[in-house]
């Protein structure tokens, strides 16, 4: 559909008792582009300019720690940098009009929750960029640590590793059976998504199994085809026209 302001708010009128039900919102790097964090394939994403082979992979760590803790490094730079934008405020105020919400991102960055989006409706299914995690025992911290030299554990003295999902690792069972628990509860009245490229099997299929789709993206995708609605336009802006809250 066009996605000047009065189709939104056509749409807006429609997708409202939706909207008020069980309501999943699947998000990708699409939703934190206007805060400034780059996309993965768009133009000037971070796999244009790096190999993903070279730094997100368990080899890469393996073969130099080094390289690896400081591409993180940086990158948790840039989400401290950066801020929430209109599209994570108004998923956030969506969770105090749904019945239910459960936002499942395929992001790292913490800017969903730093808009207010609750714990409880919140699954990073590919992990968090603020979580480090040992690769020889079970300790966590989300202590902020200094990347180089490449740090170690407090308890076994393995190295430390970023606590998100690499290149050819499996995704974590405990996110995911959230993700199933959300759908075995109850039927879901609208799935959203935005912003991703929905590259991945199981974003698919989350986002096919129940209820009306959604999908916001300035782009086409290979779920655009199966969507009941597409809005074409940034998040930021499409998102609190969409929900009726104030941007
Ligand atoms: P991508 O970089 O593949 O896709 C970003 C999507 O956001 C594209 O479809 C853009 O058209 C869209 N987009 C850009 N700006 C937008 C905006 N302002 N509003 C709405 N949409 C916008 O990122 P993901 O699909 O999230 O996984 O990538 C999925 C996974 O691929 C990542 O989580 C990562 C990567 O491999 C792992 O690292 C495991």
């Amino acid at each position: 559909m066009p996605s000047d302001r009065a189709s939104l708010e056509t749409l807006a009128q429609r997708l409202a008792p939706r909207l008020r039900g069980r309501v999943l919102v699947v998000t990708g790097a699409g939703v934190s582009a206007e805060s400034g964090i780059p996309t993965f394939r768009g133009a000037g994403g971070f796999w244009r300019k790096m190999s993903p082979q070279r730094l997100a992979t368990p080899e890469a760590f393996q073969r130099d720690p080094a390289l690896v803790w400081q591409w993180y490094g940086e990158r948790r730079d840039g989400v401290r940098a950066a801020a929430p934008n209109p599209a994570h405020h108004a998923i956030a105020t969506l969770g105090s009009m749904a019945a239910e919400l459960l936002v499942v991102t395929q992001n790292v960055d913490d800017l969903h929750e730093r808009a207010g989006t609750r714990a409880d409706q919140l699954v990073h299914v590919h992990g968090e960029i603020f979580r480090t995690t040992c690769t020889g025992c079970d300790f966590a911290t989300r202590e902020p640590l200094a990347p180089s030299p490449p740090p170690r554990c407090p308890r076994c003295r393995a190295l430390l590793r970023p606590g998100v999902v690499w290149f050819g690792e499996s995704l974590d069972p405990a996110p995911i059976a959230r993700v199933e628990a959300f759908f075995e509860r109850a039927p879901c009245d609208v799935t959203l998504v935005v912003g991703t490229t929905a590259l991945f099997a199981y974003v698919v299929d989350w986002a096919t199994r129940d209820g009306a789709l959604v999908e916001v993206n300035p782009e086409t995708t290979p779920l655009s085809a199966r969507a009941d609605h597409v809005v074409r336009a940034p998040a930021g802006q499409a998102l609190p026209l969409l929900f009726g809250v104030p941007a």
